[in-house]
C-alpha cells in the first residue's frame, strides 16, 4: 500500500505533469514530470524495459524533500512516465530519499538502494543512511522494515555521518553484490567506500576503493564503478573542484578515474583521470549494462552551478542527457549517443566540401530537433583560426559552438540564449590537435545542445531556454574552413 504522501505526489504529478503541452518539453530528453528533477537514480534494465528514476520534488521548480520519480522506456529515447516510486514517508528517510541505484534480487524482484536522510541532530544537517525498497506484485516499491541497512556505524573511524550517500549496487561474478558509496573522512577528504553483500540487504564494509588525497575537490558524490574494455573506471561527481588550466572547472564537476582493479584489496589503481563532460550542464552520471552488453551512461543535464531560467515558466525543471554508449580507448573514456537515436532520424541533408568564411546559412539546415555532424578541415593556405556555429539563433539570440585552433579549445557559449539570470553560461574543453581538423556532432532538442567531439572523445552539454522560434543555424570562420555536414532531423511520432 502506498502512503498518503506518495499518493499526494502521484495525484499532483498526474494533474500538473499531464497538463504540460508536448511542445513545452524537450522531445528526446527525459524531463521532470512536474516540478524539480536532479540526479538520475536506479538506471536499470528490468523485465524487458529500461527504468530511470530521478531525484524529484514534484511540487515546485526548486529542490525540496526528495522523492523518486519513475519512467520507463523500450529504447532509451522514448520515455513513459510511471507514478512516483518513493516519498520520504518513513522514519529512516523522513527528510528525503536521496540518490541510489536499482538491482535484481535472486528471486528476480527489483530492489532499490538509496540514501535516507534525517534532520534530527542539533546541527540541523542531513544525517545519511542507506535504505532498501523491493518491488511487490503491484509494482509498488515497499521499503524494507529493517531500514536503514547501513549507517555511519558501518563506516571507518572519523568518517562523517552527513556525507554518506548515493549507493551504487552491482552484481559480482559469483552472484553476490558489491556497492560503492560516497563518503568523507572529516569534512573534506572525499572517499569512495566499497561494501559487499550476499543477499542485497545485509552489507559489510570491505575497503576504501579510492580517495581524493586533496585532489579533485572534496566530496565525491554519486559514484559508479565498472569494468569496460579491459580496464576499470570509477565515475563520480566531485564538489568544490578548483580550476586547472586544461581540464577541470571550479565548483561541482565530474571525474572519471581509469585504471586497474586490485581484486584482493578492492582498490582502484589509478592510471588516468578526466572530466566526463565539460559543458555547462552535466552532473551525477550513472550507468547500466544493456542486454547486448553495452555500458550506457545517463546524467542530469544540469549542474548546481548553472541553474538558469528562461522567459517561460514551465511546470517542469530539469532534464536528463541522451543516454550514451561508453568505451575506454587508450585509458580515455569515449561517449557517444546511444545508437537508438538513429531510429528517430527524419529528413536528411548532406553537404560536402563547403567552404565557410563569412557567416552563412545553408538550405535545409535549421531547426531545434536534429542530429548533425560537422566535419571541419583546414586544408587551404588561408585556413581558419576560429570556426563557429550558431544554433537556436535569430536576429538577437544564439548559442555558439566554436573551435579555436591556436589553443585547441572547443567552447559552448549560451550567454546570448535568452537566459534571465547571471550564472555560468560558457564552458570550454581542450581537444586533440588534429591540425585544424575537427568533428563536431551536435544534438539539438528544443531546450538543449549536446556536442560530441571527435567521435566522442569529449562532450559538452548545455541547456538553453531560447524561444523555439529561434531556429536558424549559421556557420562562420575567420579564414577558410572546409566542411562536410550530415544533418538528420529528429522526429518522434509517438
Ligand atoms: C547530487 C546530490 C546527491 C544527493 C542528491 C540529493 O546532485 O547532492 O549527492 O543524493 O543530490 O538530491
Amino acid at each position: 500500500m502506498s502512503s498518503q504522501m506518495l499518493n499526494d505526489a502521484r495525484e499532483y504529478e498526474a494533474k500538473v505533469g499531464n497538463s504540460v503541452l508536448e511542445e513545452e518539453r524537450p522531445r528526446f530528453h527525459l524531463s521532470s514530470r512536474s516540478g524539480w528533477m536532479n540526479d538520475p537514480n536506479g538506471f536499470s534494465y528490468y523485465k524487458g524495459e529500461y527504468h530511470l528514476f530521478y531525484q524529484y520534488f514534484p511540487y515546485d521548480n526548486r529542490w525540496g524533500p526528495m522523492h523518486w520519480a519513475h519512467a520507463k522506456s523500450k529504447d532509451l529515447i522514448h520515455w513513459e512516465y510511471l507514478p512516483a516510486a518513493l516519498a520520504p514517508d518513513t522514519t529512516a528517510d523522513a527528510d528525503g530519499c536521496f540518490s541510489g541505484s536499482a538491482f535484481e534480487l535472486n528471486d528476480g524482484r527489483q530492489a532499490l538502494m538509496y540514501t535516507g536522510v534525517n534532520v534530527t541532530d542539533e546541527y540541523k544537517k542531513y544525517i545519511q543512511t542507506q535504505c532498501v525498497a523491493v518491488i511487490d506484485d503491484n509494482g509498488e516499491y515497499v521499503k524494507y522494515e529493517g531500514n536503514p541497512v547501513l549507517t555511519s556505524k558501518d563506516l571507518p573511524e572519523g568518517y562523517s555521518r552527513y556525507d554518506f550517500r548515493d549507493p551504487k549496487v552491482f552484481r559480482l561474478d559469483d552472484g553476490t553484490w558489491a556497492c560503492v558509496i560516497c563518503a568523507c573522512k572529516g569534512k573534506t577528504d572525499g572517499r569512495i567506500v566499497y561494501y559487499t553483500s550476499e543477499n542485497g540487504i545485509d552489507w559489510t564494509f570491505k575497503s576504501v576503493l579510492a580517495e581524493n588525497n586533496g585532489r579533485y575537490g572534496t566530496i565525491w558524490e554519486c559514484p559508479d564503478f565498472f569494468e569496460l574494455d579491459g580496464k576499470h573506471a570509477l565515475i563520480c561527481s566531485p564538489m568544490n573542484m578548483t580550476k586547472t588550466p586544461d581540464k577541470y572547472n571550479p565548483g561541482n564537476g565530474t571525474l572519471c578515474l581509469i585504471g586497474t582493479f586490485d581484486q584482493e584489496n578492492t582498490k582502484l589503481i589509478e592510471e588516468n583521470d578526466q572530466p566526463i563532460d565539460g559543458g555547462v550542464d552535466f552532473y551525477a552520471p550513472t550507468t547500466l549494462i544493456a542486454p547486448d552488453g553495452r555500458r550506457i551512461m545517463v546524467a542530469w543535464m544540469q549542474n548546481w552551478e548553472s541553474i538558469a531560467y528562461g522567459a517561460k515558466n514551465f511546470a517542469w525543471f530539469g532534464q536528463m542527457t541522451i543516454p550514451r554508449e561508453l568505451h575506454i580507448k587508450d585509458n580515455h573514456l569515449i561517449q557517444n549517443p546511444v545508437r537508438e537515436i538513429e531510429n528517430y532520424w527524419g529528413n536528411e541533408t548532406l553537404y560536402r566540401d563547403v567552404p565557410v568564411c563569412e557567416k552563412m546559412t545553408l538550405d535545409g539546415i535549421s531547426g531545434r530537433m536534429l542530429d548533425m555532424t560537422v566535419n571541419v578541415r583546414a586544408d587551404s593556405e588561408d585556413a581558419y583560426g576560429l570556426f563557429e556555429i550558431h544554433v537556436a539563433s535569430d536576429d538577437n539570440l544564439y548559442t555558439s559552438i566554436r573551435y579555436k585552433r591556436k589553443d585547441h579549445f572547443v567552447t559552448v557559449d549560451r550567454r546570448y540564449s535568452g537566459i534571465r539570470n547571471a550564472v555560468i553560461s560558457k564552458r570550454s574543453m581542450k581537444v586533440k590537435d588534429l591540425g585544424g581538423d575537427i568533428k563536431l556532432r551536435i544534438i539539438l532538442d528544443r531546450y538543449s545542445v549536446e556536442v560530441f567531439i571527435n567521435d566522442g572523445e569529449q562532450a559538452l552539454s548545455t541547456v538553453i531556454y531560447t524561444d523555439l522560434s529561434a531556429d536558424t543555424i549559421s556557420f562562420m570562420a575567420d579564414g577558410k574552413a572546409i566542411v562536410d555536414i550530415d544533418k538528420h532531423d529528429l522526429v518522434m511520432n509517438q
